[in-house]
């Protein structure tokens, strides 16, 4: 099927010999998984997709199985036309938009749990059974398409932790990008659901920008106890009206235990909810650079 000129596949079987033609023709094949209603922060994935890779497929599949009771699994935006128009212009070579009944035709079945070590924490506490909706999804995608690469946004930083334990855990052959946070002018990290927010509630939502950026400065000026960083953080967002928060943390990106400091290589992450708008973000400290003095540098690299 053709929309907007892009291939669109919705078959499982179309979309494993499409890729395995692409493959077997000496061909890098990235994939990028999302579930649609595309926005910069995905096309920066789909960018960076096609410059490193000869074949590059886009997924687009709200997946039912992360979604909790109550959560906006019906609500959630969809416009498949726009998505792939967006794709096309970002440098995708096809859109897999498969149906549930393709992807899950006898219902729920096996399932990937990842480490309750790494899914009890941050969203997963809120959100039960989120993480293995996740890791399984993103299993059946890679057994699909089979990519070389895949690519994932560091705005969700837990599910990257996720996807990549997995991919070690299960000896999944693919190699795993994780990309930086794209954000809006005001800072404010690009979210599908972002569209849920009133006109208040998106001026509220800065907040969550700004206690990050308030954390990056205590970092930079040599405060890395995670204490005092949360509690500056929380000052700002307690003052934000309308917000509730969910949970801020600082812990290690990649087991997402809980560290006592903000140095080299802490994750801070957000979650709060602004009207029925569940926002999260975070910063990642880099490696050895939190004490050179031009804070700019100071903090990751998509500020
Ligand atoms: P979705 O929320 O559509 O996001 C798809 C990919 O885009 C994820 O890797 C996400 O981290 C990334 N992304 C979203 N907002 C971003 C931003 N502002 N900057 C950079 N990257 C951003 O995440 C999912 O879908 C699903 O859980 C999925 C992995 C597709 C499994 O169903």
């Amino acid at each position: 099927m053709l929309v907007n000129n892009m291939r669109v596949i919705t078959g499982i079987k179309d979309m494993r010999s499409v890729s395995k033609e692409a493959r077997m023709s000496g061909k890098t094949v990235g994939l990028v998984p999302t579930m649609g209603f595309l926005h910069e922060g995905h096309l920066s994935l789909i960018r960076a997709a096609a410059g490193e890779c000869g074949f590059v497929a886009v997924s687009v599949f709200v997946n039912p199985t992360q979604f909790g009771e109550g959560e906006d699994l019906e609500s959630y935006p969809r416009d498949l036309e726009r998505d792939t128009g967006l794709a096309e212009e970002a440098g995708a070579d096809v859109v897999f938009a498969p149906g549930v009944e393709e992807m899950y035709p006898d219902g729920a079945g096996t399932v990937v749990h990842a480490p309750p070590g790494l899914t009890g924490v941050l969203c997963g506490r809120s959100r039960p059974g989120h993480f293995t909706g996740v890791a399984t999804v993103v299993l059946k995608l890679f057994n699909i398409v089979a990519p070389d690469r895949a690519y994932f946004g560091r705005k969700d930083a837990q599910q990257c932790a996720v996807v990549k334990r997995m991919v070690r855990d299960l000896d999944v052959p693919v190699e795993i990008k994780v990309m930086p946070v794209v954000r809006e002018k005001d800072g404010l990290a690009m979210s599908s659901r972002n569209t849920y927010l009133s006109p208040e509630g998106r001026s509220t939502a800065r907040a969550v920008h700004k206690a990050l950026r308030k954390a990056e400065e205590m970092v930079c000026s040599g405060i890395l106890s995670a204490d005092e960083v949360k509690a500056g953080m929380y000052k700002i967002l307690n003052k934000a009206e309308g917000l509730e928060v969910e949970y801020i943390e600082i812990v290690d990106p990649e087991t997402m235990e809980a560290r006592s400091d903000a140095g080299a290589n802490a994750l801070i992450a957000v979650a709060a909810r602004v009207g029925g708008t569940r926002l999260i973000d975070n910063i990642l400290v880099s490696s050895e650079q939190w004490m050179v003095s031009d804070r700019r540098r100071g903090v990751g690299n998509d500020e």
